[in-house]
């Protein structure tokens, strides 16, 4: 008898324990379960139109001085409700945003372990799953540091994946596309080498990571609100196609230093049968939080030119001089001999300056105006900047002057040389600066090792110096646009004022050797789902050699493709990264440019296939204005444009700007040709798209 009851309880438990909790979206395609499995390991699957999307995958938490977050949870309350609200982004790439989903969430309690509890929490949404740990505040749990996050994600199969070497320092990495089996084939080969580079794993990937299965699922991972953490990545069990989480280290091994009250970012799952849903998901802007700033004013769209693509080229230079003169110790550069190449000189940021006041462009990034450039690429000097000295030959009030007397910003440059400890002793001092000098936003970058030494671009301490950067900055009213930053995860709903970030190729390797024809059809689906890229377009003169007879990269789109840029690579911020002596001499197609929006009320996604090709359209914020832009891989192919979002039963005039009949991005880039033609909702226009090429449409 004793026994019976004994079973009874045993039973009971296990009926208890094991009982799943079940979700689904809001429009019911998405079904989200958790259950604990044997020794209470929390588990969660998730299915889509009944697809399997993620097999039961394992969830917990490795710590270093307390018990783990792995195992002997019980259920002790699971909570369910609904959000339904819309939202306005101060930019974005349409003006209001929906944010409904359905949430579990799950408390755990570990009383074999200890008398304490975490909580799981997962919002479903008609776009895809985001779930958290969090960690309340509790007598037996105060501070403790992470080993490793056990986060699994289990694929149904051997998916095609769109990915990127595993690295805690760096994105610029070309995409491979391969099934998830050949990842560990291709690894040595994707690893290219870059100035600061730790891969972990040969099976290791980064996120976002996107994928197609075999029958048809689009199916994106990546992090949303990733703040006081180490960035995840992914390792790869390339036999069972299971994905776990991998966090970045500190200098010590350590992967994240936490005192309860506190939670880990959002794990995010888009999923869609439809590529175009996954481009224009704003998941993971929906799980952070709305931004804290009352006053938003002086946040704007930038459209900017800029003395920059001619230091890349190796036209000019960033330094005054040459390394020789630094070498013998000199520090006072008004003594030493000028190389003669220096861009950033007054008579030649004046030349910017002109050209867009002519044009209509709000901005001028100029770089290589401060001290220090001569001696510092590769070296993890600790004390190279102090970003409020310029070269003898950069008249910094005369500019200032001449800039306002034109309506023309110039953006700052704070290139850290990744001695980020020396950023921080002047970052107050530079930004201030910057106010006395009529600066409002600033481009960083965090090129090299970081200092102090040890520490990674995608760890726990940068992560929170990233964000320090950004907030210090909007008390000076700054807007930010960081390089080789900690890739986005949304934040800039919360911190809009954080318009712009690279962490992936951008244009700049176009000069340095080239992006594969597909990049720019991948992006969208990887990089900028956490939020936009400065990825500078706008290359008109496509061989390099004309501007640096020693480089002989190429482009590789061609001219009209780079227009098409504009609209499929969203960002507040757009540079137009070509000389204006060049775009001079294309008058016609620098059109385009310059009237493209920045800032959009709607966006469409007319046809899209990772790797392959995208077409959207959208429309200016504000403006009876929209504007298509289409791009394809290495493949010519027809395009297909509707304009069913146009008002009904009117006509506008459309201006194409396509590629020339013979033009190929390797052979013939620069044909291109230029026509106009009425358009309402109900046209449909197939147009021809080169290999490596695209098109840019504006209606009006
Ligand atoms: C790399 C950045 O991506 C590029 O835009 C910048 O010009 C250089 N670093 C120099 O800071
Ligand atoms: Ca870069």
């Amino acid at each position: 008898m004793q026994k019976n009851y004994y079973l009874t309880f045993i039973l009971l438990l296990l009926v208890f324990t094991v009982k799943a909790q079940t979700i689904t979206s809001p429009d019911k395609n998405l079904t989200l379960k958790f259950a604990l499995a044997a020794n209470g390991v929390p588990t969660y699957q998730l299915t889509y139109k009944q697809k399997p999307v993620i097999k039961t995958s394992k969830l917990g938490i490795e710590t270093k001085d307390v018990p783990s977050f792995l195992d002997g949870f019980t259920v002790t309350k699971t909570e369910q409700q609904s959000f339904n609200e819309s939202w306005n982004p101060v930019w974005g790439e349409q003006k209001t945003i929906r944010n409904n989903y359905n949430e579990l969430l799950v408390t755990l309690a570990q009383k074999t372990v200890k008398d304490r509890y975490i909580r799981i929490r997962f919002r479903l949404f008609n776009d895809g799953l985001g779930f958290r740990y969090e960690f309340p505040s509790q007598p037996n749990l105060n501070y403790f540091i992470i080993k490793e996050e056990h986060t699994q994600f289990a694929l149904a199969g051997d998916h095609k994946a769109f990915w990127l070497p595993g690295d805690f320092d760096t994105q610029e990495y070309e995409t491979v596309t391969s099934k998830l089996s050949e990842v560990r084939g291709k690894m040595k080969a994707a690893v290219t080498p870059n100035v600061s580079q730790t891969t972990f794993s040969p099976t290791g990937l980064q996120t976002p990571l996107m994928m197609k299965s075999q029958d048809g699922l689009y199916i994106n991972i990546h992090e949303a609100a990733l703040v006081d953490y180490s960035c995840m990545s992914l390792n790869l069990d390339d036999k069972n196609f299971v994905l776990e989480s991998f966090l970045t280290p500190d200098a010590i091994g350590d992967k994240g230093y936490m005192q309860a009250p506190t939670q880990t970012p959002w794990r995010t799952v888009i999923v869609s049968d439809k590529a175009g849903d996954v481009l224009l998901s704003k998941l993971v802007y929906n799980l952070n939080e709305p931004t804290k700033f009352k006053d938003v004013s002086w946040i704007k769209p930038v459209k900017y030119v800029g003395v920059w693509w001619e230091m890349i080229t190796g036209k000019s230079t960033w330094a005054y001089t040459d390394l020789e003169n630094v070498q013998l110790g000199i520090t006072d550069y008004s003594k030493t001999k000028p190389n003669g190449k220096h861009g950033a000189n007054t008579a030649n940021v004046k030349k910017y300056i002109d050209f867009a006041a002519k044009n209509g462009f709000d901005a001028v990034l100029v770089e290589g105006w401060n001290e220090g450039w001569e001696d510092w690429f590769g070296k993890t000097k600790d004390y190279v900047f102090d970003f409020v000295t310029p070269y003898p030959d950069f008249d910094v009030k005369e500019l200032h002057r001449y800039a306002a007397s034109k309506g023309v910003k110039i953006i700052m440059h704070h290139e850290t040389s990744g001695s980020v400890r020396n950023y921080e002793r002047h970052l107050d001092t530079a930004y201030k600066f910057m106010v006395e000098n009529g600066y409002n936003a600033v481009k960083s970058g965090y090129v090299g090792q970081i200092i102090p030494r040890g520490e990674h671009h995608y760890g726990q301490w940068l992560v929170n110096h990233y964000l320090y950067a950004v907030t210090k900055a909007a008390d000076y009213k700054i807007m930010v646009n960081a390089h080789e930053a900690i890739r986005p995860t949304g934040l800039a709903r919360t911190y809009p004022n954080l318009i712009g970030n690279e962490a992936a190729r951008g244009t700049e390797y176009e000069s340095f050797g080239g992006n594969t024809p597909d990049h720019t059809t991948i992006l969208p689906f990887t990089r900028l789902i956490g939020g936009p890229m400065d990825y500078t377009p706008g290359i008109f003169q496509t061989k390099i050699s004309a501007y640096n007879p020693e480089n002989n990269s190429f482009v590789h789109t061609t001219l009209a493709k780079q227009l098409a840029l504009y609209v499929t690579m969203y960002s507040p911020l757009q540079m137009a990264a070509d000389l204006p002596e060049t775009y001079e001499k294309f008058a016609d197609a620098f059109q385009f440019i310059k009237d493209v929006a920045v800032d959009w009320d709607e966006s469409y996604a007319l046809e899209a296939e990772p790797g392959d090709y995208i077409t959207l359209a959208r429309k200016a914020k504000g403006k009876n204005e929209w504007y298509i832009g289409s791009i394809t891989d290495e493949n010519a192919r027809v395009a297909t444009v509707t304009f069913g979002y146009l008002p009904k039963g009117k006509t506008f005039e459309a201006t194409i700007y396509a590629d020339g009949k013979d033009a190929s991005f390797d052979k013939n880039p620069q044909s291109y040709s230029i026509r106009k033609m009425k358009v309402s909702s109900k046209t449909v226009l197939k147009q021809q798209v080169a290999p490596g090429g695209g098109f840019a449409i504006s209606v009006k």
